[in-house]
């Protein structure tokens, strides 16, 4: 089996390829290829470079986790958004069909508004209040039925830039720790997602899957927690609203992001644990 990783220098991706790579080691019959495709390898927002790579190296899966991440950047550019998020995945499914993989799209729990009062379902309606929700939601809409896509929230690791590595890098500071308090949602782990986004693509699940680790926070719980597993004093952090942010951030985010892992539940697959158990080995390798 070989199977091609975008945005394989990113959290996301890097994660997924050492989840392949750890499955290949372990596995005699139906080896695993994978080609690791970071930002410098592919740039998603040029077709004739996507179809070539893709028809060059014929995988029989793609997990597309290429993106422009830049929440606030993407309010500014939003040409460069659609071009990365929405054509980009365009041509990646284009070239998907075109060696008849399955593809694995990553989305995001910012393309709902957060307006709902309790957790989003894979069969609510999304409606995005960025321009970075609406170029993931228009990707979205670029990925077949018979495909996997995945939405996810807050994720986190050991790569990259994500909030327990700010979080860290404030406390060392000796500024002021605020964080808002009104903006809910799951952190994820990206070890812990990438092994259910394999486990999900190589057994070619078809549909939307939300998947977070279990359970949820404010961005104000989230780093009280960080500062706990690292042993450092939480008290510290003082929580704010949305509105109290200095400087304002250009992009507005959904108040409630919670995503319910309904179709993950309903099947019986396995759900991912506690966030906070997932965020204790992160934090221990970060310190
Ligand atoms: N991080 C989160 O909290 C979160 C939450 C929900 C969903 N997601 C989704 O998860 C996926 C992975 O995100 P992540 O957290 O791994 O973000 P990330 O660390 O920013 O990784 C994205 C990767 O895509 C690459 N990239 C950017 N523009 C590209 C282009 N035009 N062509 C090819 N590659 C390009 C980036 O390379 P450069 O850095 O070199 O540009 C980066 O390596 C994305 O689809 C994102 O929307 C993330």
């Amino acid at each position: 089996m070989r199977v091609l990783v975008t945005g394989a220098g990113g959290q996301v991706g890097a994660a997924v390829v050492r989840r392949l790579h750890e499955l290949a080691a372990g596995r005699r019959r139906d080896p695993v290829e994978v080609v690791a495709a970071d930002h410098g390898l592919l740039e998603v927002g040029l077709r004739d470079r996507v179809l070539s790579l893709v028809a060059g190296s014929e995988p029989d899966v793609i997990f597309h986790a290429a993106a422009w991440t830049a929440v606030d950047a993407c309010e500014d550019d939003p040409d460069r958004a659609f071009r990365v998020n929405a054509l980009g995945t365009r041509h990646v499914a284009e070239a998907a069909r075109l060696v008849g993989a399955h593809l694995v799209y990553v989305s995001t729990d910012y393309v709902f508004d957060g307006r709902l009062a309790r957790p989003y379902a894979e069969w609510d309606e999304p409606n995005p209040l960025s321009v970075y929700g609406r170029s993931k939601r228009a990707g979205e809409l670029e990925v077949d039925p018979a495909w996997t896509t995945l939405r996810t929230s807050w994720v986190v690791g050991t790569e990259g830039t994500n909030m327990a590595r700010t979080v860290l890098r404030l406390a060392r500071s000796e500024g002021p720790l605020r964080f808002v308090d009104d903006q809910r949602g799951s952190p994820t782990v990206a070890t812990d997602l990438a092994c259910k986004m394999v486990e999900l693509g190589l057994a070619r699940r078809p549909g939307l899957f939300h998947v977070t680790n279990a359970g949820e926070t404010t961005w104000f719980g989230f780093a009280c927690e960080v500062l706990r597993l690292a042993g450092l004093d939480a008290s510290r952090v003082e929580p704010i609203t949305t509105a109290e942010l200095e400087p304002p951030r250009r992009a507005p985010r959904p108040a409630n992001s919670v995503l319910d892992n309904a179709a993950l539940r309903l099947s019986g697959d396995g759900l991912l644990p506690p966030w906070q158990e997932s965020l204790e080995a992160v934090v221990g390798e970060l310190v």
